[in-house]
């Protein structure tokens, strides 16, 4: 059954978790979608797992209406959700609403995620009206790593975490279906769940939020240049291609590929 926004919306009257994955090409989205994951998140991650840059701030919209395209060509039944790039919205609420518009129209996507609280309202909001759904995303948001200093857990003083339900709450209000929060200790992941009508999908906020999103590269270990500590690996996909790629080197060097069967 095809995910959408008021899917999701309804998983959180019934109860049922909601997955959650990246992708960013066309052969990985199919993969995910025919595993029967709710939503693939077309992340500005990408920037970091596909581009090689050290964080997501370099990530344009041209990066993202590329990626979102061609996994909406392979996710047939998961909601395709892209995130909008650092400076694509927090410029003005005319900016957010035309580069969410462009994700759609061009990206093909299903819907958008932008970073922060309640400083972005309006542009969620202005978004909402324009019929694009939204996703917030809240706690570790990685294109705020510069006014972080580093990738670091949030909401961990009283003050810290009242704010993060704020956030949420407003949010919700603002009309987001739902709302990624991120690296943030698991009882203010349970409390901002328990705070809000909407689903809370998790990444490092404990097992007590609606739904969990993980990024491919991590689960399938593929990416080693940061291992958070919310990551499980589901299978030593990256030992793997090593491996292979290993094995046709060498057989290509000693002249055993291709053998009768793959020659013509
Ligand atoms: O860009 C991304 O992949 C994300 C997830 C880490 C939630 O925003």
């Amino acid at each position: 059954m095809k995910n959408t926004a008021a899917t999701f919306k309804k998983a959180k009257a019934t109860g049922e978790k909601l997955s959650m994955l990246t992708a960013y090409d066309y052969t990985t989205a199919r993969l995910v979608d025919g595993a029967g994951i709710n939503a693939i998140l077309v992340g500005d991650s990408l920037g970091m797992v596909m581009l090689g840059y050290d964080d997501t701030i370099s990530v344009t919209m041209e990066d993202m209406i590329h990626h979102s395209a061609a996994v909406a060509r392979g996710a047939k039944n998961a909601l395709v959700v892209t995130d909008m790039p650092f400076m694509s919205y927090q410029t003005s609420v005319y900016d957010a609403v035309v580069n969410a518009g462009r994700l759609m129209k061009d990206g093909r996507a299903g819907a958008v995620k932008l970073e922060g609280g309640s400083e972005f309202i309006e542009h969620i909001s202005a978004i909402v009206k324009a019929s694009i759904p939204v996703m917030g995303h809240i706690g570790l948001t990685p294109q705020s790593v510069n006014a972080f200093g580093g990738f670091k857990v949030q909401g961990k003083t009283d003050a810290a975490a009242q704010k993060l339900i704020d956030d949420a709450k407003a949010l919700e209000d603002a009309g987001a279906f739902s709302i990624v929060v991120e690296c943030v200790p698991a009882e203010l992941g349970k409390k901002i769940t328990e705070a809000v009508g909407i689903p809370v999908i998790g990444i490092g906020a404990g097992r007590d939020c609606d739904g969990q999103v993980l990024v491919y590269q991590d689960m399938l270990a593929m990416y080693d240049k940061v291992k958070p500590k919310f990551v499980k690996v589901y299978s030593n996909i990256g030992e793997q291609m090593t491996a292979a790629f290993k094995a046709y080197d060498e057989e290509v060097k000693k002249g055993l590929f291709p053998a009768d069967q793959n020659t013509f």
